[in-house]
């Protein structure tokens, strides 16, 4: 079977840097078309470097990097460098990458490669503010016809807000932009709090990693020992939630996972609620079906497959 051709929309972000290097370790079930970065945990200048040093330290410096959008499509933008620290990727040390930056922009880059598709052939994987995938429907809506799915992180329903008391960080960062996404006519799976929230990077979990003994796999410990500080001091649990490798883990097992198709609709205008994401998970509204939604995880076996794909690195 042929791999699922890919496009991953990211702001690493240390678990946006897991979720790369899970894509990367799965050719043969990912073909990865392009990495496109947006302005999130961290301003765009280290997104896409962040992006770039992640692909030298999987030996892939081919990998085509795109920088897109600095700004959320009308609000002003808002960071987290008090959880991914300074550098966006805290945990490792800052270096100057080989992996180049394409000179074409993110949005340019989906536009142009969604538009010579064949039909229903690209996944979407944006774990970040949605704002180059949103400006990319908003400028074509013709586009959407080459997307079979989109599996996005964001969102919350149990689980509240993780910025706001209502709103989890990359649906408040952009709410305009998810809203688009979320209502877009595709199939939406939509990977929020309430099920990242089960995948804690535990210390047995980060030993487990670094036992693995190769230069990701020890990257990877390195980060989540220091992503980890803010979710724990936060909520008195032990490890951060591995947000956004939920995305392309139910891309390589979605049996992993439990879903539930219901309506997801953002709030875009209230001042107190602003970034929200109403789930109807019991249905109690006529509301469109609009996505996928993600409730339950075996954690045990999401850190088994991370383990093992961090592995095929080598060591
Ligand atoms: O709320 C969690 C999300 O916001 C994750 O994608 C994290 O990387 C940040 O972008
Ligand atoms: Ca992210």
């Amino acid at each position: 079977m042929a791999p699922r051709k890919v496009i991953i929309d990211c702001d690493p972000g240390q678990d946006d840097a897991v979720a790369l290097f899970l894509a990367m370790s799965a050719p043969d079930e990912l073909e990865v078309l392009g990495v496109t970065t947006v302005a999130g945990n961290v301003p765009l200048e280290l997104t896409q470097r962040n992006t770039r040093m992640m692909c030298d330290i999987a030996g892939r410096p081919d990998m085509r990097v795109y920088a897109g959008c600095d700004k959320p499509m009308q609000l002003e933008a808002i960071t987290a460098e008090y959880i991914h620290g300074n550098t966006g990727i805290d945990g490792v040390d800052v270096f100057d990458p080989e992996t180049p930056l394409q000179e074409t922009h993110a949005v340019d880059f989906i536009v142009e490669t969604l538009r010579a598709a064949e039909e229903g052939t690209v996944t979407l994987v944006p774990t970040g503010p949605m704002t180059n995938i949103g400006t990319a429907i908003k400028r074509d809506p013709g586009i959407l016809d080459a997307v079979d799915r989109i599996v996005s992180m964001g969102g919350a329903m149990r689980e509240g807000g993780n910025r706001s008391p209502s709103a989890e960080f990359n649906v408040l960062v952009d709410p305009h932009a998810a809203e688009i996404v979320y209502n877009c006519g595709r199939p939406v799976t939509a990977m929020g709090l309430d099920v990242t929230h089960q995948v804690l990077s535990t210390r047995e979990r980060v030993a487990r990693i670094r036992g693995v003994g190769n230069k990701v796999a020890d990257a990877t410990a390195d980060m989540l020992s220091f992503f980890h500080r803010y979710d724990t001091k936060k909520y008195g649990s032990e490890g951060a939630p591995l947000h956004d490798p939920c995305t392309v883990a139910w891309l390589l097992r979605p049996d992993l996972f439990e879903t539930k198709v219901c309506n997801l609709s953002v709030e875009t205008t209230s001042e107190l609620t602003l970034g929200h994401t109403a789930v109807d998970f019991w249905h109690v509204t006529d509301r469109p079906h609009n996505v996928e939604w993600t409730y339950a995880v075996d954690a045990e076996g999401f850190y088994d497959l991370l383990v093992e794909r961090l592995a095929w690195f080598g060591g």
